[in-house]
């Protein structure tokens, strides 16, 4: 087969959580341009109409769906639609994610802590765990892909925000990565990570109005720049696609070299 075959996804059925902006936006609009139907949802509703517009505008089958990603009905709910009219789930990207309050662990509210382990890590086994039974129903197999971060990796160090909750989430999402691969490999079903360093989007909003902290993380960068929310683009079709056939349970970086120090 021709390699960029490999990448194709047409008749392909994905879902994107956090799909009204940001990565999440990018990451379905990559997965539509290579052929699949994409259905997203977020909390963002008109956001979330507008991603789905332009997914339509590229003459994919595509709908938006208000859903809480903590709120397990509302989950059950959006996947039965999903396979409804979509008739079928085989690339799940589960994506969406709230950015740290940025206080010190002694400061951190318990609540808050909660909140945070609950958006950015139990999410995606909420929705995976949904996915995954769908997709083991179905017997072809699928793709399951979880956006963590750097922060999978190392503590934040733009002092004097060190984000220590949403870090501790995002180990948890390369730990849950692992452990999907390890309870699903045997139905088909592909599950890797994504750890992108420092992107220009909303999540990284608030830490971009101290220039201080936004000198730390250039510096820090052999790339000297943030990266863009269009370059999470190619790497999700390269997992989503068969391009990636003989990768699972891997947490790949893509970080101007952030990590290499
Ligand atoms: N931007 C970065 O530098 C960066 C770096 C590493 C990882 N990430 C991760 O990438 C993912 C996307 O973030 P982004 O940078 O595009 O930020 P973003 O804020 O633009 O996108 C996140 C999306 O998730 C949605 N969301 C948040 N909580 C939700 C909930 N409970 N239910 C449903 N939807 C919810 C938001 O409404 C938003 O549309 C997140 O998981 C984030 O942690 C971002």
């Amino acid at each position: 087969m021709n390699v960029l075959d490999l990448f194709s996804l047409t008749g392909q059925v994905a879902i994107v959580t956090g799909g009204a902006r940001g990565l999440g936006r990018q990451a379905a609009l990559a997965l539509a341009e290579a052929g699949a139907d994409v259905a997203i949802c977020d909390l963002l509703e008109e956001e979330g109409q507008r991603t789905a517009a332009e997914l339509a505008a590229l003459g994919r089958r595509t709908f938006f769906g208000k859903v809480d990603v903590t709120r397990t009905d509302e989950i059950e709910a959006f996947v039965k639609q999903v396979v409804e009219r979509l008739g079928k789930i085989d690339i799940l990207v589960n994506n969406a994610g709230m950015p740290s309050d940025g206080l010190a662990l002694d400061d951190e509210p318990d609540d808050a802590w909660r909140r945070m382990l609950d958006t950015n890590l139990s999410s995606m086994f909420y929705f995976g765990k949904r996915a995954a039974k769908q997709m083991i129903g179905q017997g072809q197999g699928g793709v399951i892909i979880n956006i963590a971060s750097i922060n999978a990796l190392v503590i934040s160090n733009i002092t004097p925000r060190h984000n220590v909750p949403y870090c501790v989430a995002k180990t948890g999402v390369a730990g849950l990565t692992r452990g999907m691969t390890a309870d699903w490999a045997q139905y088909g079903i592909r599950v890797n990570a994504i750890a992108p360093g420092y992107i220009r989007t909303a999540q990284t909003a608030a830490s971009r109005q101290y220039p201080e902290i936004v000198e730390r993380i250039i510096t820090n960068t052999p790339m000297k720049r943030y990266g863009v929310e269009e370059e999470m683009k190619g790497l999700v079709v390269y997992l989503a696609s068969p391009a990636s056939s003989f990768m699972t349970g891997s947490l790949v970086v893509m970080d101007g070299g952030t990590t290499i120090w």
